[in-house]
């Protein structure tokens, strides 16, 4: 079999040693010859790739490491860029949450105002890497799995249509195995879904286990009680984070439409009161990200690199994330493995623009990915995508024209926002304190 050289695009993420395990728990279907990460920010990639370093050495001693943050040097030699940037690190991501709540309007990392800042943030990054991969392994792909995942979709498509970029969410997959957790199935892929949505905006219309028996009836009568909560027992459990508040909502999610199930960021969208009342303006998601998850994983970083050794209690494999291994190789072994992509519509959603990106089941192969025709969608669903998917292009518009009315538009457009006056004061906020991420607007 061959080995493929990996990678790592934002070697200082706090996801990168999980990601290193599970790569080293996946080398039997996706063998690997060079682990190697890539990262603008050499202080923060170093405490990761030091820790890095010893895990390969102890687990997989023949694979080769290497932790750079020159591209050329990086960039060279790979099959596969696994792309998990965060352009402004968690200091902007904190602003794009704050700002908005100070004018009572959703503030959230990926939708509202605070997506569209970090959109505006995230495309250069996506491109700038983009064009060091073509330059230095002309032939790899970029497997990208950086938010805003809508947005930088659309960015490339317009900008680099011809690019081997794949771009790939966790949400739905997540969501899937809390599904198979619920229904006592042992993998997510004993189920077989439709789906249709746009990336952080979409909904299952059909589940089946592999026998072709309807999943749906059962699911939503446990969502209707508990949401994506696997376990009864933890419905009222007060130790959980914020996530646990977000799988509970699917609940009212599901009232206002018993159709289908839907992706959790919906209640963004269709609960933006209920969400900013239960928002504390001082301490956001990325407090509680910075105060656990980014001082676990520094903190373990520095213990195995004192140790000069990696014990097996101090990371997490990042099981969840083998998802990327299955794309990797649906392209690397031509599998036509069906996974949930981003991608643009040309059909698929046959009552939608062709020309969005869309999020759908897809085939995926040695030349690409394949998405499968979902058919028509209803008025509801319809009308919500519509007005989404407008703020994800005007932002991109945006971004190529320096054109402030456009962004203004994008964030008046949002569901998340009451009014365009309300639209221009945070916009105007955002601007500042963007400065220096954003292109210059007119
Ligand atoms: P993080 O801030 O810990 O890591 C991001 C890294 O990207 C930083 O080290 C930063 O220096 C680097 N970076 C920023 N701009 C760059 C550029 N232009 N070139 C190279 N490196 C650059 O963030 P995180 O919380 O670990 O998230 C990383 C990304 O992964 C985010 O976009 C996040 O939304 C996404 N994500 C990944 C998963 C997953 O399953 N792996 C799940 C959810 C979200
Ligand atoms: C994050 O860092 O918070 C996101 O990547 C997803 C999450 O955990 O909220």
């Amino acid at each position: 079999m061959n080995k493929y050289s990996v990678l790592i695009v934002g070697g200082g993420s706090t996801y990168t040693p999980g990601m290193v395990l599970m790569l080293l728990s996946q080398l039997d279907r996706f063998p690997l010859r060079k682990i190697k990460l890539y990262d603008n920010d050499p202080e923060r990639q170093e405490v990761i790739a030091r820790a890095c370093e010893i895990i390969i050495h102890e687990k997989a001693p023949d694979i080769e490491f290497l932790a750079s943050t020159n591209p050329e040097e990086a960039y060279t030699d790979i099959d596969f860029a696994m792309a998990q940037i965060r352009v402004g690190k968690y200091a902007m991501r904190e602003l794009d949450e704050k700002i908005p709540l100070k004018y009572d309007v959703v503030g959230q990392e990926t939708c509202g105002p605070g997506g569209i800042a970090y959109g505006m943030r995230s495309i250069g990054g996506i491109l700038e890497n983009l064009d060091y991969m073509e330059k230095y392994s002309p032939n790899a792909w970029m497997l990208n799995y950086s938010n805003p995942a809508a947005i930088v979709a659309e960015a490339t498509r317009r900008l680099r249509p011809n690019s081997k970029i794949i771009n790939i969410c966790d949400m739905p997959i997540e969501l899937e195995n809390h599904m198979a957790t619920i229904l006592g199935l042992k993998s997510r892929k004993e189920m077989d879904v439709r789906y249709f949505g746009l990336n952080h905006f979409g909904w299952w219309t059909e589940i089946y286990d592999k026998a072709g028996n309807d999943l749906m009836p059962r699911l939503k009568e446990h969502v209707r009680k508990y949401g994506y909560v696997e376990d009864e027992s933890l419905y009222t459990d007060p130790k959980r984070d914020s996530w646990h508040a977000t799988y509970q909502k699917a609940r009212d999610i599901l009232e206002l439409d018993d159709a289908y199930l839907p992706n959790t960021y919906l209640k963004y969208y269709l609960f933006q009161d209920y969400v900013v009342k239960h928002s504390d303006k001082n301490y956001t998601r990325t407090n509680e990200v910075m105060d656990g998850r980014e001082k676990d994983v520094f903190t373990a970083c520095r213990k195995v690199a004192e140790d000069g050794h990696c014990h097996d209690d101090l990371f997490d494999v990042d099981n969840h994330a083998t998802f990327i291994v299955d794309l990797a190789t649906g392209i690397a072994n031509n599998t036509h493995e069906r996974m949930l992509l981003i991608t643009e519509n040309k059909g698929a959603i046959a009552n939608f623009d062709p020309t969005a990106m869309v999020e759908v089941p897809c085939l995926v192969g040695k030349n690409g990915i394949e998405p499968l025709a979902m058919g028509e969608i209803p008025q509801f669903q319809k009308g919500l995508m519509e007005q989404q998917v407008s703020v994800e292009k005007l932002v991109v518009d945006a971004w190529i024209t320096g054109s402030y009315h456009k962004l203004w538009q994008a964030l008046t457009l949002s569901k998340t926002v009451p009014s365009a006056t309300v639209a221009k004061q945070i916009l105007d906020e955002l601007i500042e304190a963007n400065k220096g991420y954003w292109p210059e607007l007119k």
